[in-house]
């Protein structure tokens, strides 16, 4: 059976992305076939897509993939015919610290292998993990990248309490999955954004303060002043060296700085001293493990969280989706439905 794919062409850009085929192959051992249904616009494959990082070879975008598994192969014990599973941004990293593998992004979907934009794939059964129950695939779809960048810095590297405070940037995808998580944490938050409707889009999620960026280029002091002056415990830093003296600004002495974003680029000085003179903990983030995601999905499901989608557009409409990306007119996750 031939498969609706997109490929990116060597080098990437928006004018090389074609709509081609696969061919659809039966499960080996350990492997599963899966219907997809909805993939999410990450940051990542923006780059990827757009050219900034584009691939060395034809390359079958996006790291998100939902859908329904159609087939499994000798000795897939945990997937059935019929479950509905979410990719693994690291699908070689099941649990415990980062290895080698983890270290660039030569084995993510999307951008080192083969992604998800297309109809089904063939995978090894340890790529995919079942999905929160009575999810949509595009809601599900937004977990792998998104959704587990802000689990594992609010969660498994922040060791986030109640009571804490928790600075956020703009309203992308990982930003407000870190809002929805840190308010079910019991946590205050403090949101940034350059636009006063999405400003009120946060303060309806809950942010308990917004700051507009814009205006306020000061907004690391002003989110410190907000706490009466003692600091944020956790940033999540989005914006990367244009962003991350302020981030260091707002943050408590011994506070918790998730590195995770680049919007501003990928290289730049910091103050050293602040960092020791302030105890930070700089941490970089990079998504996230299988173990990780289980307990992303368990903690969904317990209170009631569901993501926040501005659009779906359909798989073969990628470019258009992308561009509505690069406009920043977005709230939220961008989806992909096959
Ligand atoms: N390390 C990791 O594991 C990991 C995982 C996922 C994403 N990321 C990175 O995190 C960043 C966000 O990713 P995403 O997928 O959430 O992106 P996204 O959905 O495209 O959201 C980007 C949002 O960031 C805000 N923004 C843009 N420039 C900003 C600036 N200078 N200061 C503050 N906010 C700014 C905008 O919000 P407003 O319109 O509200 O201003 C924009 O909508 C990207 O750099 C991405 O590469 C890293």
């Amino acid at each position: 059976m031939s498969l609706k794919t997109i490929v990116v062409q060597a080098g990437g850009g928006f004018d090389r992305v074609v709509v081609s085929t696969t061919e659809a192959r039966e499960p080996g051992p350990g492997e599963v076939s899966v219907r997809l249904h909805a993939s999410s616009l990450n940051y990542h494959d923006y780059a990827v897509v757009s050219g900034a990082w584009g691939p060395v070879e034809p390359r079958i975008p996006m790291s998100d993939g939902a859908g329904v598994v159609t087939a499994v192969g000798p000795g897939v014990t945990d997937l059935q015919v019929g479950d509905p599973v979410v990719s693994l941004f690291f699908p070689e990293w099941p649990d415990g610290e980062p290895g080698l593998a983890q270290g660039d992004f030569s084995r993510v979907p999307g951008d080192g292998i083969d992604g998800y934009a297309r109809q089904a794939v063939t995978a090894p059964a340890s790529a995919f993990t079942l999905a929160p129950k009575g999810w949509s695939h595009a809601e599900a779809a937004t977990l792998t990248c998104a959704g587990l960048t802000a689990w594992y810095a609010l969660f498994e590297s922040g060791r986030i309490k109640p009571g804490d405070t928790v600075l956020t940037q703009g309203s992308g995808g990982v930003s407000v999955f870190a809002l929805q998580f840190a308010k079910a944490a019991g946590a205050t938050v403090i949101a940034t954004t350059s636009s006063a409707a999405k400003a009120e889009r946060l303060r309806e999620l809950g942010a308990d303060h917004v700051i507009n960026y814009r205006d306020d280029p000061a907004w690391g002091e002003t989110a410190r002043k907000l706490t009466g002056g003692v600091g944020v415990d956790h940033v999540i830093e989005l914006g990367g060296p244009g962003t991350l003296a302020q981030s260091m600004a707002a943050a408590r002495i011994g506070g918790h700085v998730s590195i995770i974003g680049i919007l501003t680029g990928l290289e730049g000085g910091m103050s050293v001293i602040t960092a020791i003179a302030r105890h930070l903990r700089l941490q970089g983030v990079l998504v996230g493990n299988r173990r990780h995601q289980l307990n992303m999905i368990r903690a969904v499901e317990a209170n009631g969280i569901r993501p926040v989608i501005d659009s779906c557009y359909p798989l073969e409409d990628i470019v258009e989706a992308f561009r509505h990306q690069e406009a920043n007119r977005h709230f939220g996750k961008i989806c992909l439905e096959m």
